[in-house]
């Protein structure tokens, strides 16, 4: 059973009188134990996509599965609780992850409560998430007297604390040197081989991306490439159609058209002069 399935799935924001189709037709499926870096441009949907993987918003259309259970099926309350026990979330936004009046360790301790650990055990392991994301000496601190740095690092301190089946991160290292970056890239992919934690996390950093199981890259609301183990490749969509990546725009600009060659294994695209 993977603990996500994303089929066909549609997200549309509905802003005063305009729509906005932040996701359309979006199939995904991740397996236990993978680490996956989202990418892509801004506005693409990326932060769309996380909110739905961690329940936090309903698909308009398409069916999204949470280790097995069909999302739409459930009311909310049943939401909440599977919410609760399946992810660990951090916001793109660093201090919403956090409650500011509260000390790190506290915050730590707030999010461990759905875990049901000992109170002893629940302790260490909140000192050792602080001491992994560089904070050991901070945990006395009120959350929202750190800098942005430091409120990013300990909402990546909190984001795991409950053990989640699903850990999700959106941009973890966008505030922070390269030191404090390799920290954290590192508890999350530890997170991911000690707990059997799948991570999803969306990234701009390469050294994020290089360091996960596996990429996959949304472009105006749909999944246009993958990458695994170092190669990349472009996906074939629901309709047929596939997004030529940027990279490639000089060789086949968007709005051109070209030649389809057939071959044994797949085709070629050519550029033609209409
Ligand atoms: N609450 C909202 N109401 C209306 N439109 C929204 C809302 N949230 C996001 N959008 C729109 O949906 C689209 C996707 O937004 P999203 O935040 O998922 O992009 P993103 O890939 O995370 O971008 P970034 O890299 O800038 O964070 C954008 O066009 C955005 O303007
Ligand atoms: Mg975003």
């Amino acid at each position: 059973m993977s603990v996500i399935r994303c089929d066909g799935i549609v997200q549309i924001y509905k802003a005063q009188d305009a729509e906005v189709v932040a996701l359309r037709d979006v199939d995904l499926t991740i397996e236990a134990g993978e680490t996956v870096a989202l990418l892509g441009p801004s506005g693409a949907g990326k932060s769309t996509l996380l909110w739905l993987l961690a329940g936090l918003l309903r698909p308009s259309a398409g069916r999204l599965w949470l280790d097995g259970t069909d999302v739409g099926r459930l009311d909310q309350r049943r939401l909440d609780r599977l919410r609760a026990a399946h992810s660990g979330m951090m916001l793109q936004n660093p201090a919403r992850n956090l409650i500011g009046y509260l000390s790190a360790a506290q915050n730590i301790a707030f999010a461990q409560r759905a875990a049901g650990r000992a109170r002893r055990s629940a302790r260490r392991r909140a000192r050792e998430l602080l001491a992994r994301v560089g904070l050991a000496d901070a945990g006395d601190r009120p959350a929202g007297r750190m800098s942005g740095g430091e409120q990013q690092r300990l909402a990546l301190a909190v984001a795991p604390a409950n053990a989640p089946r699903l850990l999700l991160a959106d941009e973890p290292t966008s505030q922070l040197d390269e030191e404090s970056g390799t920290r954290v890239i590192e508890l999350i992919k530890d997170v991911a081989t000690a707990g059997g934690t799948t991570a999803v996390v969306v990234t701009h950093d390469t050294a994020v991306s290089e360091a996960l199981s596996r990429t996959v890259t949304i472009r105006d609301g749909r999944v246009g490439a993958e990458g695994r183990r170092g190669e990349d490749f472009v996906v074939v969509g629901r309709e047929g159609a596939v997004q030529v990546p940027p990279e490639y725009h000089h060789l086949l600009p968007p709005g051109s058209m070209a030649r389809i060659e057939e071959l044994d294994d797949g085709i070629a695209l050519r550029r033609a002069e209409p």
